[in-house]
């Protein structure tokens, strides 16, 4: 069995590695890491792992495998050799752990229109992404560890911020789906969550960001700052989004001291870090389901946790060996995290109407 971490690293993965080596090793199946994800299946670069090599890494953020975009992977000439590789290796079963990217990508390597028929590879995807830009998994690896991060962030601004009774717009990653700014505005009580999925013109995210500064200046006895959580993906770049709110509140309010915004870009901060205890659970469970799913002959799965809105009974069922995870088929995961990025699924839906009907409470 092979197991690759791929595209942005997310904390966790080396949780999910651990526990898909020794589960593997228990029983007696040898495990082989690969380096720089979809890279590494490309060179041939990998090694044997064994229980020495995964001791302690639950601790540690980022991937001890390494891990890459690798354009290469992209070509089917790429695949080609990857698919040489492991045949020639012998290796019958792949776990790959990573986002909407690298799941793609697992997909494209055993499709039969261009592995062939005979191509037995055998592959089971682990949903790892700060982004949480996969569908049919309530969570990603890495999403808990990097919202605390933010929270984290987000709390030693507030405190420079209220004294000094200032507006800070801070970005944060996610650069197809707003999860993070959504769920790290509500934990570290944001009084404005700026993404893309909610549709806003630039007009309408200025409006929205003044009034919720011109809604501050009005509090009696309590300091007078403002927390805008911004994500990365949001149309409109924060810099031009900064100047665009300071000019509007110079043509709105006369004062000698000008009502002053901040910017603070999180950036790759937030994907890094020892993951939390959720992640190393998340993690580890997952990877747990997944080898159980491999040993027992299933390909084209995709591990998850939770159902979600949309999981329809024919996407998948709940893993035997874990009642709070699920199996669920890779195509359907592609097809419907699609949607959950173009807008038209009815989780991204939810999202964007419920931080509109609430927007009025988060300003106040
Ligand atoms: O892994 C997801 C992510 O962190 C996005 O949030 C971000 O836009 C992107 O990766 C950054 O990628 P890179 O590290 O390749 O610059």
């Amino acid at each position: 069995m092979a197991v690759l971490t791929s595209g942005g690293d997310a904390p966790g993965m080396n949780a999910a590695i651990r526990a898909a080596t020794l589960l593997a090793l228990s029983r007696g199946v040898e495990v082989i890491g690969v380096h720089q994800g979809y890279r590494g299946l490309i060179e041939g670069d990998w090694r044997a792992l064994d229980a020495d090599h995964v001791a302690g890494i639950i601790r540690e953020g980022g991937t001890i495998l390494g891990s890459a975009r690798s354009q290469q992977f992209r070509e089917r000439e790429g695949r080609d050799r990857a698919r040489e590789n492991l045949r020639r290796a012998g290796i019958d079963g792949l776990i790959v752990i990573g986002g909407n990217g690298s799941l793609t990508g697992a997909r494209a390597l055993v499709d039969p229109g261009e592995a062939g028929e005979d191509f037995a590879l055998k592959i089971i995807g682990l949903p790892a992404s700060i982004d949480n830009d996969l569908a049919l998994t309530g969570l990603s690896i890495g999403v808990d560890t990097a919202m605390n991060t933010i929270v984290e962030a987000c709390d030693k601004i507030c405190d420079t911020a209220s004294s000094h009774d200032r507006t800070f717009i801070v970005e944060v990653m996610g650069r197809d789906c707003g999860y993070l700014s959504m769920t790290s505005g509500i934990a570290a009580a944001a009084n404005a969550v700026l993404f893309r999925e909610s549709g806003k013109t630039e007009t309408e995210i200025v409006d929205a960001v003044v009034k919720v500064i011109l809604t501050a200046r009005q509090r009696h006895g309590r300091p007078k700052s403002v927390l805008v959580i911004k994500a990365e993906g949001l149309g409109m770049p924060t810099e031009r989004l900064k100047t665009a709110v300071d000019e509007r509140l110079r043509s709105l309010v006369e004062t000698p001291d000008p009502i002053e915004t901040r910017v603070t870009v999180l950036g790759h901060t937030v994907r890094g870090g020892r993951p939390s205890a959720f992640d190393r659970l998340l993690a580890s469970r997952l990877a747990h389901v997944a080898v159980r799913a491999l040993l027992a002959g299933e390909t084209l799965k995709m591990a998850a946790w939770g159902p979600w809105a949309e999981t329809k009974p024919e996407y998948g069922r709940r893993a035997e060996a874990d009642p709070h995870c699920w199996l669920v088929d890779l195509d359907a995961v592609l097809a419907e995290t699609a949607k959950l990025l173009d807008g038209t699924s009815s989780v991204t839906q939810w999202r964007a109407r419920i931080f509109d009907e609430i927007s009025d409470v988060l300003a106040l």
